[in-house]
């Protein structure tokens, strides 16, 4: 019978009595893999060999596991600095082994914290005794991570699974192939077999010469493993963004821009906040040096503003009786919230005409001064929005939200009552974070307030919010430390695999 080179080369390299791996089989033939793959599943489907699928574990040292084969483990480098420095004999300051180690950062912690469970030695009111019977070479970690380093295989589990622990190796699971020649397959070959010319690709020179009517083509294997490829993408937060706004433009909502750096007046002084408020004097806020101050405010958006500071709004309306100075609201600083951009938008100066009803938002950054942790940064992306229409309520906002994470696949947001100077009433919302069954806060809404929205000339009800893009992120991929998406810590696997929910 005829059959395509590859896979003539593939049955007479394939046994009938052990299975051959698809890698064996291609450096036999000298192939790469993908092909014997094609040409494996081609001859199955003739009945001539049998392809046998197994899943094996695979374990890789990650980067840290890499950096650690290479420097040493933190404990280890700390255990032989501790004995040039004499920690044998007598206990040494900690930090001067530290010094002396070469250790930085996390690494002094990863240090100290496997040392003495290593039996390396002890560390006592801040010094560091070594034990000289403590023998590097036979610990089962380094010996490990040596192993694997070196293309080996580790059998010692108790081993691997410390080293998981630690991050320093990860397992995945691959599908392993082999091939089985059949008893049609052995039939066949004894018959004899001959390799027919097959066309894989269609070149320019075969259509300008009509080779290809006589051609035969190979079929498409649509099973065959393909490469892995990591190119250039969207970044998954810039993804979810782009997403947010289709989503919230298919609402019917219109996009706000302006500035990130903006004067406090847009930023606080348009929102009610009063001027001696905690949060526009010390640690929230990122001022800025040069320039200093906005040139322009419109003067009778400042004077209707300061009004509704000292004296309130409406007959019953109260100012806060505290100081009110332009000044002050002319100071500019990176913006805490996109509410700035709601305020530009509200109150007409950013030229848009807004008149009931009218819906906009913006999905941009905001910049905080906050401490850094697993769900903060010193910037993020805030999903800024309002609604402009007669007789607003609590249900309409709580409706809203509804439809918009519902898009997300995510139905069980929760709202818990909180206070913002600028509405009334008020609402956090929570949703349940899928890895770690945590209620994590999502986002700020209300009602603005009359003492708002009449300073700026808005006569209907406004609702509003700001939501985190990355904690929709969060609930939507269950990643669960922010600094995996942004930032130098960044988790490259996962900005690689993850998906983006649509
Ligand atoms: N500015 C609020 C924040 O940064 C969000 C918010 C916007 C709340 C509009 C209510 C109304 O958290």
């Amino acid at each position: 019978m005829k059959l395509p080179p590859q896979q003539v080369a593939v049955l007479e390299a394939a046994s009938a009595d052990e299975p051959r791996r698809i890698a064996d089989l291609a450096a036999a033939i000298e192939r790469p893999p993908e092909t014997v793959t094609g040409a494996a599943f081609e001859l199955e489907d003739a009945g001539l060999v049998d392809v046998i699928e197994e899943t094996e574990e695979e374990v890789e040292l990650t980067e840290e596991g890499r950096e650690y084969a290479e420097a040493g483990l933190p404990e280890v480098r700390l255990y032989e600095a501790a004995l040039d420095a004499g920690a044998d004999d007598e206990p040494v300051s900690m930090g001067e082994v530290i010094g002396t180690s070469g250790l930085e950062g996390p690494q002094v912690d990863i240090a100290l914290s496997n040392y003495a469970r290593k039996g390396y030695g002890s560390i006592d009111s801040g010094d560091l005794s070594a034990d000289p019977d403590a023998d590097p070479s036979e610990d089962a970690e380094v010996v490990a991570l040596e192993t694997l380093a070196a293309g080996g295989t580790v059998e010692d589990d108790d081993a691997l699974d410390q080293l998981a622990r630690r991050d320093l190796v990860a397992v995945r699971e691959r599908t392993v192939r082999s091939v089985l020649l059949t008893e049609a397959g052995v039939t066949e070959l004894m018959a004899g077999v001959e390799a027919a010319e097959e066309v894989g690709q269609l070149t320019p020179d075969m259509l300008a010469s009509g080779e290809w009517r006589d051609a035969e083509f190979a079929d498409y294997n649509v099973e065959a493993d393909a490469g892995e490829y990591t190119p250039g993408k969207t970044h998954v937060l810039r993804q979810a963004s782009e997403r947010v706004k289709e989503v919230l433009v298919g609402m019917g909502f219109q996009e706000m821009e302006g500035p990130h750096v903006d004067a406090d007046f847009y930023i606080n002084d348009c929102l009610f906040m009063p001027q001696d408020h905690p949060a526009r004097n010390h640690w929230d806020r990122f001022a800025l040096e040069q320039p200093e101050k906005i040139d322009e405010l419109p003067e009778d958006l400042v004077e209707r503003v300061e009004r509704a500071h000292r004296e309130g709004v409406g007959p019953d309306g109260d100012g806060y009786h505290s100081p009110w100075d332009e000044d002050f609201a002319r100071a500019l600083a990176l913006r805490g919230h996109t509410t700035s951009l709601t305020a530009r938008y509200l109150s007409g100066v950013a030229g848009e005409d807004v008149e009931a009803p009218a819906r906009y938002f913006s999905v941009e950054k905001a910049y905080r001064n906050d401490t850094l942790d697993a769900t903060h940064l010193l910037e993020f992306f805030q999903i800024e929005g309002w609604v402009m229409a007669e007789d607003l309520s609590v249900r309409d906002l709580m409706g809203t939200f509804q439809e918009f994470y519902s898009q997300f696949g995510i139905t069980d947001i929760e709202f818990k009552p909180t206070y913002n100077p600028y509405t009334e009433p008020s609402f956090e919302l929570f949703g349940r974070h899928p890895e770690t069954g945590e209620l994590i806060e999502i986002g700020n809404s209300g009602i603005f307030r009359p003492e708002m929205l009449e300073p700026l000339g808005v006569e209907a009800d406004v609702m509003a919010w700001g939501l985190a893009l990355e904690r929709l992120l969060m609930l939507v991929t269950g990643f669960e430390d922010i600094r995996d998406v942004h930032g130098t810590l960044c988790d490259l696997e996962f900005l690689r695999d993850a998906e983006v929910v649509y």
